[in-house]
Parts: C-alpha cells; sequence; structure tokens
C-alpha cells in the first residue's frame, strides 16, 4: 500500500513530507492544529496506519519518529475530546448487569436492515469496500490492549481473539474470511483500493479503535467498545447474509457474515460477563470509560449508517432511525 490521496491542507502536507524521504516534520505540526473534518481524520488515520502494516513508499522506522507521534497526539486529543463531549454516563446502571439491555434500547440507523431488504447490488458493493478498512484488520486495534491487562481480563480477552484469529487456522481467520469474501465478489482485498471511498465516519471509527487500543490509560474504553461491538452484531451479521443472498453475493462473502452469527451471540456474553467483568473486579475505577466505549462504537455507527443512508437517498427518523427507515422513491 502506498501513502494515501490527500483530502486538505494536513494531509497534502504531511503525505508529502513522509514520501519526501525526510525526516523532518517541524513544518507539518502547525498544519495540524487547524485541521478539520475528513483532512484531519485521513491523517490521523494514516499516523496510526504506521503501527499496522504500514507504507511501502513511507520508511518503517518513521513509526516511532517524536515529532510523527507528536503530531499523532495532537489529532488525537482533538478526536478524544469530540467523542467525550458527546457522552452523558448513565445513571444507576451497573455495566456487566445493565450494559446488554441498555444496547438494545438504543435505536441506531441500520444499515444491515437496509441490505436485508432493500439495498441495491451498487449500494451493497459500496459498503463491502468502505468496511474494508475495518474488516480487513478485523481485531488488531484490540490486540494492543492485551498486554495491559491484569490476569483475568486478559485470558478472556485471549480467548476471544483466539476465535478472531481463527482458532489457529488461518482460513478461519476472521479477516482473512473478508478477504476472501472480496476476491469472490470481484473486489481487491486489500483497504489501500477502498479508503477514497471512505467517509468522514469510517475513517473516525477506525481512528477511534485506533486511539482506544493504543493507549494503555484508555483499555477501560476499548472494552467497553468491544463490548457494544460483539453485542450489535450477531441479528445484524444475520441480516447481512440474508442480504447478500437475496442478491446473489457469492458464498464466500455470505460466509463471512454468517460465520459472525453464532460466534457473536457468544463473544457478546464473554466480552460483557467474562472480560469486562474481570477487568472491574481488578479495576473497577474504569466502569465509566467502559460505559464510554460501549457509548462512542454505538454512536459511531449510527453516524457512519446515517452517512451511507443519505449518500443513497434513505431517510432516516431522528427519534427512531431504525424502524422508520425508508427509500426515498
Ligand atoms: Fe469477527
Ligand atoms: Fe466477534
Amino acid at each position: 500500500m502506498h501513502v494515501p490521496h490527500p483530502r486538505g491542507p494536513l494531509t497534502e502536507e504531511l503525505f508529502g513530507a513522509l514520501r519526501s524521504g525526510s525526516d523532518d516534520f517541524y513544518a507539518v505540526l502547525p498544519v495540524a492544529t487547524s485541521a478539520t473534518g475528513e483532512d484531519a481524520a485521513l491523517a490521523l488515520w494514516a499516523l496510526h496506519e504506521l503501527h499496522y502494516r504500514g507504507f511501502d513508499d513511507v520508511p518503517a522506522d518513521l513509526e516511532w519518529d517524536p515529532q510523527l507521534i507528536r503530531l499523532r497526539g495532537v489529532l488525537e486529543r482533538d478526536l478524544e475530546a469530540r467523542l467525550r463531549a458527546r457522552f452523558t454516563p448513565p445513571e444507576g446502571l451497573s455495566f456487566v448487569d445493565d450494559v446488554l439491555g441498555w444496547i438494545d434500547d438504543q435505536d441506531g440507523a441500520s444499515l444491515a436492515q437496509h441490505v436485508h431488504r432493500d439495498a441495491d447490488r451498487d449500494q451493497v458493493v459500496e459498503l463491502l469496500r468502505v468496511r474494508s478498512l475495518y474488516h480487513l484488520k478485523e481485531s488488531d486495534p484490540v490486540t494492543w490492549v492485551v498486554p495491559r491487562l491484569g490476569v483475568q481480563a486478559k485470558a478472556a480477552l485471549v480467548e476471544l481473539q483466539y476465535d478472531e484469529y481463527g482458532t489457529g487456522d488461518p482460513n478461519r481467520l476472521h479477516h482473512h474470511l473478508y478477504a476472501e469474501g472480496m476476491r469472490a465478489s470481484g473486489l481487491e482485498p486489500s483497504y489501500a483500493d477502498h479508503l477514497h471511498l471512505a467517509p468522514l465516519e469510517v475513517l473516525e471509527q477506525n481512528n477511534t479503535l485506533s486511539l482506544f487500543g493504543l493507549h494503555r490509560r484508555l483499555r477501560g474504553a476499548a472494552l467497553g467498545h468491544l463490548a457494544a461491538f460483539e453485542a450489535t452484531s450477531s441479528l445484524p451479521s444475520r441480516r447481512m447474509a440474508q442480504g447478500l443472498e437475496r442478491l446473489g453475493f457469492p458464498d464466500e462473502m455470505v460466509a463471512y457474515y454468517t460465520e459472525h452469527v453464532e460466534a457473536d451471540a457468544v463473544h457478546e456474553q464473554l466480552a460483557v460477563r467474562t472480560i469486562c467483568a474481570a477487568l472491574l473486579e481488578e479495576e473497577p475505577e474504569l466502569e465509566e470509560d467502559l460505559w464510554f466505549g460501549a457509548f462512542t462504537c454505538l454512536d459511531l455507527e449510527d453516524r457512519f449508517a446515517r452517512a451511507m443512508l443519505a449518500r443513497w437517498g434513505v431517510v432516516t427518523d431522528d427519534r427512531d432511525g431504525r424502524d422508520d427507515q425508508e427509500e426515498v422513491a
């Protein structure tokens, strides 16, 4: 993968500097402090990518360049402040006992529901492409959290991750299943090819996962996010699988979603009742961050779903987006 196309002044400056072979990023920092929107989000996505697979045209040792880390910090602080500003901790609820019911009560817009019943093939292809930014590195951001946990939470998280990584079989590894599904659908199984389609909301979903994973102090938010992610996957995965079948997508693409119907029904219990429960036993002061992570997961997905549905001309009602989605004639 090569450094992507810029989307504004910061990414112009940063990506040019990254490709130049220089290790002087001093001029980029002032541009970062005023960057917003897709420009800031894409810059942060690229800086995080240096910690995953990196870019063919950027030297690997820039991963730990102090000026780039400082730049990353500026963008991450802005992202975290915006995420926290949207969050109000629920009162009088216990995370372990109440989060699944609380999640059921949230009314987010649903892309899976649209794919199930109404979406056309082009919309689903677009969705598969923008989702590839996450699904082709599925579970990797959570792996950063493992060394930051006490023994009980660590053992339980690794049990979940072991499933995500295919229980020792590379052909069962979830991000590989997604790649196989893309390949069978005639899509390039590399997120570099689809990044330019990703709206702000998808960049921020991915940036948030990396932010939570890469900062030890945010381990509670990372696990709260994981719990909400797993708890909102099983039913939508069934709907996605049925929608893909309705539109004649190949078995490999359907298989990625059917794999998640049962797996994530198990994972939601493991995430809440074992991983988060163990974390709270060892570090009860992290309960509010568990809620922050769970809220943020649902909030980001709702914003992403609304952005895609708006792009496709599907109207969602603000109070009850999931039930009242309607196709505009
Ligand atoms: Fe998975
Ligand atoms: Fe899962």
